[in-house]
């Protein structure tokens, strides 16, 4: 993990409230695994507001020209002055943080549920898996089209996936944690990755209780603060036998959990 500053080389709008921001970083580029990320500063030299780091994960990494992506939505202060950050301009952030994926060498099948932004690190999730010969299938959630050029990138990695929204603007309408409900007998032998809101997580862990053979790791997105395991701004609950539970940091100790070990309060 180091202190970087990496050139801007493009900071495109990629649907409402959405935009890819892409970097020259040879240091990340190297050493970032996907399911990790980094810490930007979202304010100009000198200016303290906001004060704190905003943690995003890794969504493209380009090799041969040593350039990596982070695909994000815009929310609020941080996010607004990342959308305002133009080509040419430097980024000022800290990286590779929390631990990477490991793809199991003994699953062949994998099944990767996002939902909204939670696409992003499941992008590069979906990409390393490929390469490392997996069969995967992808399955996306969205509210409506914002994420309609998704599919474009998505298709370049997987050829085996279903979008849905909730208003049928884009891909079937509908939510993928209902369809998996209804169709979980065809994914029994794959393991899940999932990442998106919370309340899908909580869902699709009282999805797969019924499922006990299935495992699943989860992408958790807690606010953070450092970012570096310092503050325990971003601890959540671990389930540790027997009967209890034990504090994990999502910086340092994840951000990939078992799903089916995570307390949702
Ligand atoms: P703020 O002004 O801080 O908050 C605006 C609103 O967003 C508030 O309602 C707040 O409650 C909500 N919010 C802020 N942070 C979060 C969060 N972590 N989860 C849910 N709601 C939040 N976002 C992306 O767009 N792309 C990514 O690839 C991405 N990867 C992430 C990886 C990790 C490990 C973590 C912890 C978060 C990630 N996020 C990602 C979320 C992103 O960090 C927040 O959206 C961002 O910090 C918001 O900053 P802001 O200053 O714009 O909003
Ligand atoms: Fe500070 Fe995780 S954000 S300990």
């Amino acid at each position: 993990m180091k202190l970087l500053n990496g050139e801007i080389l493009a900071n495109k709008k990629y649907g409402e409230n959405l935009y890819k921001l892409e970097v020259f970083s040879p240091y990340i580029c190297r050493n970032c695994l996907p399911g990790q990320f980094i810490n930007i500063k979202c304010a100009y030299e000198g200016m303290l507001d906001p004060l704190l780091r905003r943690p995003f994960s890794i969504y493209e990494i380009d090799k041969k020209f040593n350039v990596f992506s982070v695909l994000y939505m815009v929310k609020g202060k941080g996010t607004d002055f990342m959308a305002r950050l133009v080509k040419g301009g430097m980024l000022d952030f800290i990286g590779p943080l929390g631990i990477g994926f490991k793809a199991d060498e003994e699953i062949k099948n994998y099944l990767l549920l996002g939902g909204g932004i939670g696409i992003a690190p499941l992008s590069l999730i979906a990409k390393e898996l490929m390469e490392t010969g997996k069969n995967i299938f992808f399955l996306a959630g969205f509210k409506d089209e914002a994420f309609f050029l998704w599919e474009r990138d998505l298709i370049k990695i997987a050829r085996n996936y279903k979008i849905f929204t909730e208003n049928g603007s884009f891909g079937q309408k509908g939510i993928p944690s209902v369809y998996l409900k209804e169709n979980m007998h065809l994914y029994k032998n794959y393991k899940l990755v999932v990442c998106g809101p919370k309340e899908m997580l909580k869902n699709i862990q009282g999805i797969l209780r019924d499922f006990p053979g299935i495992a699943a790791d989860a992408l958790m997105e807690e606010r953070m603060a450092c970012g570096i395991g310092v503050c325990m701004g971003c601890i959540i609950k671990i389930k540790k036998s027997p009967g209890g539970f034990e504090y994990k940091k999502v910086c340092t100790d994840g951000p990939i959990f078992n799903l089916m070990e995570v307390i949702f309060d």
